[in-house]
């Protein structure tokens, strides 16, 4: 059996009960939670800040992972870590110098992944893999949760395990949006180690759903 994390995207959770749609989750076995930060400008749709990361912080120790689709992580960054963030996901779209966040984040031991859109080249971002944690390849132009899966993105997820394997990099490879257990299986089986869902997870139920996509 493959060892998949499960990181739940906390967007389609019932906000009014945080604490025990976490706590759910937790029992089920996620690895991790995903944070989506959206600022109504790097995509068209505004969701949490810092102060929900706080009260998720509160409530599991397990790694965080903040989503930032804003245009200023450069910015914002380190009101995410002082919430509770664990590591930060920057777009590589983002209209920022990627290279010179990456410097900061290096010197000052801030943990971080990078993040490609659907249509994005992998090799636009090889650079950057040695020290990032994760490698996350959207599956979805971002902006919404509940989108369909984009099945064109299965070759860069082979495409980048195979450089992942071959520069011994310890990069994890992780896919974001439209994940369920059929396109998850697909994933998987082209070298994603984790999958994020906030739909497939939270419109169904918890336990099953996460049991599912570990077991693929
Ligand atoms: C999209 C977000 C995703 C999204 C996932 O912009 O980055 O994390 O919420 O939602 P589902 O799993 O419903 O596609
Ligand atoms: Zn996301």
């Amino acid at each position: 059996m493959r060892n998949i994390e499960v990181s739940p995207s906390i967007i389609s959770s019932d906000l009014s009960d945080l604490r025990s749609e976490i706590k759910k989750c937790e029992d089920a076995g996620a690895g991790s939670f995903h944070l989506d930060v959206m600022d109504g400008n790097f995509v068209d749709n505004i969701t949490m800040g810092p102060d929900l990361i706080r009260a998720v912080r509160k409530s599991t120790k397990l790694r965080l992972d903040a989503h930032l689709m804003i245009n200023r992580p450069d910015k914002y960054y380190r009101d995410f870590l002082s919430a509770g963030a664990d590591v930060l996901l920057i777009h590589y779209e983002s209209p920022v110098d990627i290279g010179e966040l990456i410097n900061k984040f290096e010197r000052d031991g801030i943990r971080y992944g990078i993040v490609i859109n659907p249509d994005t080249e992998f090799r636009k971002v090889k650079k950057y893999l040695p020290g990032s944690e994760i490698l996350l390849i959207m599956s979805v132009y971002p902006g919404f949760s509940g989108q369909k899966f984009i099945n064109s993105i299965i070759p860069k997820i082979k495409e980048a395990s195979d450089y992942i394997k071959s520069e011994h990099l310890k990069t994890r490879i992780e896919v974001d949006g439209g994940i369920n257990d059929i396109t998850g299986k697909q994933c998987v089986e082209n070298g994603a180690e984790i999958l994020v869902s906030a739909s497939y997870i939270f419109n169904n139920d918890i336990y099953k759903s996460i049991q599912t996509l570990k077991n693929l």
